[in-house]
């Protein structure tokens, strides 16, 4: 594995590995244990969005492996001024051992791995957010121990997280349901790439089906970044697909929430749900780091 694009970059052995170098390095960070497995090694952080958890995990995670994170904003870039994407990744393949990058287009990630010489990773783009569903693997192998048997209902729109989890849940061989509304599905040939796999993928529009004896609830924005123009209707056609104690309580009774932040409270989730017992947000966060130290190492060590 060179690049990491999409979730199905990944085999079912790669991301049971790298679930376990995040726990090994999870208990060591607690133990206060440090590594310099990247000493001198630099990372490029390419965004062209916002962004909380991804940027400062990753700045982190570089930190605490001995090496050192770049944050490029793109506005600030010769990109932002017509340099070609192929000529910024010859550029930066010769100066970092990794980029990271956070677009708009998926297309554009595709073209900063398919010119460079060093691992690129999606950072979230329009059509996938393969870093975020690793963590969760790892999170929901926490509280289950494994994935076996599991039923995982996303509910909302069918967007970038969902089709990573699609294929995420494919790839570990956890059963996925999705509740959308028309025309919020996720993206098709994903849905087909997941089956393909051997994926069990339902698509509903009803979520209570979808939430029926879950264990795993997951929720994300009904407005993603680049969607902002469509606010209004979104919120309009969005509204039966909240997750709240009505539909928590159709789960099983040691269900797991999830939401992969910013969260909206009162929109894709309410504010008793997101702050109540079954949440586990916080964590999911937290393995954020755990999840791209095990992917930063497997790449660039
Ligand atoms: N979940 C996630 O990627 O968060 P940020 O947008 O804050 O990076
Ligand atoms: N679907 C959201 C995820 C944010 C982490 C977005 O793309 O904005």
């Amino acid at each position: 594995m060179k690049h990491l694009i999409s979730m199905a970059d990944l085999t079912h052995d790669e991301i049971i590995e790298l679930l376990d170098m995040a726990e090994d390095l999870k208990e060591k960070r607690m133990r206060g244990k440090v590594t310099d497995l990247l000493k001198n090694k630099s990372l490029g952080m390419i965004f062209e969005k916002s962004s909380t958890r991804t940027r400062v995990s990753f700045e982190v995670a570089m930190c605490d492996l001995g090496g050192h994170a770049l944050y490029l904003n793109a506005k600030d870039m010769q990109l932002g001024r017509g340099e070609t994407i192929s000529d910024t990744s010859e550029v930066l393949s010769r100066y970092l051992y990794g980029i990271i990058a956070r677009v708009y287009s998926h297309d554009t990630v595709k073209q900063l791995a398919e010119n460079s010489s060093i691992p690129v990773i999606n950072a979230l783009s329009d059509h996938e957010h393969p870093c975020q569903i690793l963590a969760d693997l790892l999170t929901i192998r926490e509280y289950k121990n494994n994935f076996k048997d599991l039923k995982y209902a996303w509910v909302g729109d069918g967007n970038n997280v969902c089709n990573s989890a699609i294929l995420g849940c494919a790839l570990v061989d956890m059963e996925i349901l999705v509740a959308c509304p028309p025309g919020y599905e996720p993206d098709a040939d994903i849905v087909e790439q997941a089956r393909a796999l051997g994926g069990k993928v339902t698509i509903t529009n009803d979520p209570k089906e979808a939430v029926a004896n879950a264990d795993i609830l997951y929720a994300d924005v009904w407005v993603s970044m680049g969607d902002e123009d469509e606010r209004e209707k979104r919120l309009t056609d969005l509204a039966p697909y909240q997750i709240n104690s009505e539909l928590v309580e159709l789960a099983k009774p040691d269900v797991i929430v999830m939401h992969c932040l910013p969260a909206h409270r009162g929109e894709e989730i309410s504010a008793e749900v997101m702050d109540g017992p079954h949440s586990v947000v916080f964590d999911q966060a937290e393995n954020r780091m755990h999840a791209q130290k095990a992917l930063l190492l497997k790449l660039m060590a």
